[in-house]
């Protein structure tokens, strides 16, 4: 069965993925690039938002658990130890030091769960390929590595203290040599189609190319802009990517695994090849995303289960208590609302956003506006709400609560009266003005009153998948 975790990949894999159960792994984990990440979201005339969310943090640092990892590995004996004590010697006790004790005990749970005819691909870049070889060296051991592809691209910056950096690194090992492998082949355009004896010359829309095997260079062309598969997570890799990799080493009815899965590329891929798969992701931001984009390239054509989201009070209580910013996440993809970090004086008492469009004339935007609340609840946090949608000039405001609302509660949203949809030629709606909503509530199905708007826009559309990235010219003769 398909399925997508939330989780650390560290627990999950342990607790949940059994051993040679995983015919392919491609994982990208976060780079030693010492940035955060953060989450554009689609804005409600279609351009990128000012407001941004911090996906993950990419920044290591040697402190306790660190060294903790370390030991662990250390203790283990073995080839790994002794590299990890290399690495010791040789990087001291830094951040790279930390970024390794974090992946090595990963590495190690991917090759036990990885079956003797699989295959893993990890996505990394400079900074770190050259540590990440040595480490997955001593784990899968060097006889089984089989490329270091680079994947080339034109995107971004230059400097004029060093050559344009400009491509990122694909570490391919098997588990064992009887690996299972599939040569895939690209266009190759030729200037004429002349002189060329022995190849079969192929035309299409007036240029001529031939078929040729692949190489270990790959140019593709990074995700940019306004691009419609572009969802806005930071660091999405192109579809076309992860095509090459997935038809390479993999045969349909396969299980793919992506432990750091993102918005969910190497999922989405999986699903239009015919593939099973696995995902997991440390961000409920990345599980939201990912329901959407499947949702959006599929519709109801897939079928997967979630794991690791609280289902039901009790479980969300426990995340809301240990980690408060995920528990918002959370609560915030369940009425499809786009979380909104608080900027300097800006936002002020808003959790969640929401647009809609209910007036067919002037396609005016609507915005529905979210407060989550965690723990304690009373009026007060009703009448702040109120004030916070007069503010703003919201249709409708929701608070969203842990606890059942008290009886002052429900008289402050009786008070407020309100939201009437126009929809033109005398339809209208009433809904009310101030909506409070339990945790409780949204677990069983229950969403917002709102306008049956046809266009309620917080993720960007997936674009459907019938539509798959073609592979791009490789080279020219
Ligand atoms: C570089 S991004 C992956 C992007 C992905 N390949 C895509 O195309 O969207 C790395 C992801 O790893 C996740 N992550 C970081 N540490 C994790 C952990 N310990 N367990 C699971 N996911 C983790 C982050 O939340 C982030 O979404």
């Amino acid at each position: 069965m398909n399925t997508l975790y939330y989780g650390d990949n560290l627990d999950v894999l342990c607790r949940h993925i059994a051993d040679e159960s995983v015919d392919l792994i491609y994982l990208d984990p976060p780079f030693k690039s010492n940035q955060n990440y953060n989450v554009l979201f689609q804005e409600q005339n279609g351009s990128r938002s000012a407001a941004q969310i911090k996906a993950f943090e990419d920044t290591w640092s040697w402190d306790q658990a660190a060294a903790m990892a370390y030991q662990e590995i250390v203790e283990a004996g073995g080839d790994i130890s002794r590299t990890m004590q290399a690495f010791r010697t040789l990087l001291g006790e830094n951040d790279m030091l930390a970024y390794l004790s974090m992946m090595a005990p990963r590495l190690i749970e991917l090759h036990r769960v990885l079956a003797p005819t699989g295959s893993i691909y990890l996505h990394c870049d400079p900074t770190a390929s050259a540590h990440l070889r040595l480490l997955m060296n001593a784990v899968f051991g060097a006889q089984e590595f089989r490329n270091e592809i680079i994947w080339y691209y034109k995107t971004g910056g230059m400097s004029n203290r060093w050559f344009g950096r400009k491509h990122d690194v694909l570490l391919f090992y098997s588990k064992t040599s009887s690996y299972k492998f599939f040569p895939q082949k690209v266009k190759s355009y030729l200037m004429h189609k002349y002189g060329f004896s022995n190849i079969e010359i192929l035309e299409e829309n007036g240029q001529y190319y031939t078929m040729v095997g692949m190489r270990d260079v790959w140019d593709i062309p990074a995700l940019r802009g306004n691009q419609p598969e572009m969802l806005g997570y930071p660091t999405q890799k192109p579809e076309t990517l992860l095509e090459r990799i997935v038809k390479a080493s993999s045969n349909k009815g396969d299980t793919i695994l992506d432990p750091f899965c993102g918005c969910g590329t190497a999922i989405a891929v999986a699903q239009r090849l015919g593939r099973q798969w696995i995902g997991i992701d440390v961000t409920h931001l990345a599980i939201t995303l990912i329901k959407h984009r499947l949702q959006g390239a599929f519709g109801t054509r897939v079928e997967y289960e979630v794991m690791g989201e609280p289902v039901d009070v009790a479980s969300a209580k426990v995340l809301a208590k240990h980690d408060p910013w995920q528990f918002q996440l959370w609560a915030l993809g369940l009425v499809n609302a786009r979380p909104v970090k608080l900027k300097k004086g800006a936002d002020k008492g808003i959790d969640g956003r929401l647009y809609f469009h209910d007036e067919r004339e002037s396609g005016k935007t609507k915005q529905v506006i979210f407060s989550v609340k965690a723990g304690n609840t009373g009026p007060a946090h009703v009448r702040d709400l109120r004030g916070v949608v007069e503010r703003e000039k919201a249709a409708i405001g929701v608070l969203i609560t842990m606890r059942e609302p008290t009886n002052p509660m429900r008289r402050e949203v009786a008070s407020a009266g309100f939201y009437e949809s126009g929809w033109g030629a005398g339809a209208t709606t009433k809904h009310l003005k101030l909506q409070l909503l339990t945790v409780g509530e949204l677990l069983s199905g229950k969403m917002v009153d709102m306008p049956p708007a046809q266009d309620v826009r917080t993720f960007k559309k997936a674009p459907k998948a019938n539509k798959g990235p073609q592979d791009q010219q490789e080279e020219l003769f």
